[in-house]
């Protein structure tokens, strides 16, 4: 099937949960990671991922935009929709699936190449057929960093601060005009200001796109987020809005986790 005819099967079915997990389960060479996780990602909210290193919340996250496919020990069982489509279905290219759900990673990653190519790039190789450079302004804007660099475009990326760079790698994300975003830690190799910009970043972008958050910094989750689920040793222990998680959690183990009892 090609992208597009892929792109147009995912899109003709609307639904509220965008993204639903059935009974996932996840596994390295047989050891299981993620366990009967069951819970939907709302469209247009942020959802954060919060629990102890190691409970499987980036192997969860990855299973979301396929990206465990590239780990070969992975297995994945269960069922992910994306828009009420089986993610995992044969017929699904994994590539348009990774286009329409993008990921931003822990540490900033930058191609060594401009500001410029590194926004161009992807779109160019994926035959956009707008204007590049108003592509190039468009993604920058919304992910809050143009301003910052418009007189230096054709700079390198990595002459850009930790935080701008981890912003040019959201837009970079955002060039490809995906629906959702998924974010595994994007701030813990920030500073205090750099974090902030992204968290005000993110309250903006979820107007349009549907976010996935991992965070282990459960303030953040708290200020950010509309929808906490918490994760302990490859279990989903609960999922809620997240007011009723931090402030009235119905599980022992939720309430210990988020009054740093424990994690
Ligand atoms: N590539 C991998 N190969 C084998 N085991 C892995 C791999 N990645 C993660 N794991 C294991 O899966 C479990 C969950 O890891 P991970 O999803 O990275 O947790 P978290 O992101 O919550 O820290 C851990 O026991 C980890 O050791
Ligand atoms: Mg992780």
């Amino acid at each position: 099937m090609s992208l597009q005819r892929a792109a147009k099967s995912i899109r003709s079915i609307p639904a509220e949960g965008v993204l639903d997990l059935q009974q996932v389960n996840i596994s390295y060479s047989g050891k299981a990671a993620v366990k009967n996780v069951s819970f939907a990602i709302a469209k247009h909210n942020v959802t954060s991922i919060i629990g102890p290193s190691g409970c499987g919340k980036s192997t969860l996250l990855r299973s979301l935009n396929r990206m465990n496919d590239f780990i070969p020990e992975v297995t994945t069982e269960g069922k992910i929709t994306f828009d009420g489509q089986d993610l995992y279905g044969q017929e699904v290219d994994s590539v348009e699936v990774r286009r329409r759900i993008g990921m931003v990673f822990q540490k900033p990653n930058p191609f060594p190449k401009s500001i410029y190519k590194n926004i161009a790039w992807g779109p160019g190789i994926n035959g956009y057929e707008g204007s590049i450079d108003e592509l190039v302004e468009r993604s920058l804007k919304r992910a809050a960093l143009w301003d910052e660099v418009k007189d230096r475009l054709h700079e390198s990326a990595l002459s850009l601060s930790g935080g701008q760079q981890q912003r040019l790698c959201i837009a970079r994300a955002l060039a490809m005009e995906p629906d959702i975003l998924l974010m595994d830690e994007p701030c813990s190799a920030l500073d205090p200001i750099s974090t902030a910009h992204i968290e005000d970043l993110i309250f903006e972008l979820k107007s349009r796109y549907t976010i996935v958050i991992v965070t282990h910094n459960m303030q953040q989750a708290a200020r950010i987020s509309d929808y906490t689920s918490f994760m302990e040793m490859g279990e989903l222990i609960e999922f809620g809005v997240t007011d009723q998680i931090f402030t009235r959690p119905r599980q022992k183990r939720t309430e210990e986790y988020v009054t740093g009892r424990f994690g």
